[in-house]
């Protein structure tokens, strides 16, 4: 029995230095809160749009965001206007035409983002050796999720500690694997100017670039939640019914 009692708190103590070991790495992360957290939240339209406006002008010079098509933009209040005009920003390689030569042409609603670089070896190219990956999942793809990249962005301004050496052409962030980045600072305030008129801050702007890559890794959230709340509203009516049919039929027997 003693020997029984051993091997399952040793068991126990390995699971747990597994899972400190699995821990984001670097110090805790930083929280804003987003309105998407949580049983009942939905996405903010208005913080969505305004971190399109940042992606677009800022990170979409190194970064692509290939799963989300400019028609989707409209889900997020881009006019279709608006939309298209974004859309014929960039030009895409199209073809074979008739001669059977690929040309260019301006994009339009039904193309997916186009990525700023032909392929990885140009965006390396570009980016000292380092390669800017595509960022439409990325709020689910990282330990942490929409807390990490948000910690991350802001995660610049700490001088690197003694001893910890930055190579050439690298950044230091205390919140990326390794503290050494291939990623330059991006955040500042007034970055942008809000078509909205908010001020932008850099609380603001990482805030609005992390909900809208929120919602290209996981557009379906505020229809799934309120699915999930129509369904417990649902359960709950007919369960009260149940109980009054079971009371109905039961009342003769007492
Ligand atoms: C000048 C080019 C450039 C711009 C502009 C840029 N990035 Fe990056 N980014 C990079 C590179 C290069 C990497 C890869 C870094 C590495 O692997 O060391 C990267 C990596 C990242 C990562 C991944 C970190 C990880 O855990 O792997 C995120 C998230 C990110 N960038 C977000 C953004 C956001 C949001 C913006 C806009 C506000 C932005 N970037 C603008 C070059 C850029």
């Amino acid at each position: 029995m003693r020997k029984l009692i051993l091997t399952v708190l040793a068991a126990l103590s390995v699971a747990g230095v597994s899972q400190t070991a699995l821990a984001h790495e670097g110090p805790a992360l930083q929280k804003p809160g987003f309105s998407f957290e949580g049983v009942f939240g939905h996405y903010d339209q208005a913080a969505l749009k305004r971190g399109f406006q940042v992606f677009h002008e800022v990170c979409s010079n190194c970064h692509g965001m290939r799963l989300v098509a400019y028609r989707n933009l409209k889900e997020i209040g881009l006019t279709e206007d608006e939309a298209k005009a974004v859309a014929a920003e960039r030009q895409i390689q199209d073809g074979p035409n008739d001669e059977g030569a690929m040309f260019m042409r301006p994009g339009r609603l039904s193309d997916h983002y186009i990525p700023p670089f032909a392929n990885d070896n140009a965006a390396r190219a570009n980016n000292n050796g380092a390669l800017p990956p595509d960022l439409s999942l990325i709020a689910k793809a990282r330990e942490g999720g929409p807390n990490y990249v948000y910690s991350l962005l802001l995660g610049f301004d700490e001088a690197a500690p003694e001893g910890h050496t930055v190579p050439d052409g690298m950044f230091y962030n205390a919140y990326f694997p390794g503290g050494n980045i291939g990623m330059p600072p991006q955040i500042m305030d007034d970055l942008v100017t809000y078509a909205d008129g908010t001020k932008a801050t850099k609380e603001q702007l990482a805030h609005d670039v992390v909900s809208l890559l929120n919602w290209a890794a996981e557009p379906e959230l505020d229809a799934r939640k309120t699915l999930g709340l129509h369904v417990m509203i649902f359960l709950t009516v007919l369960t009260a019914l149940f109980y009054a049919l079971k009371v109905q039929i039961w009342k003769d027997v007492h």
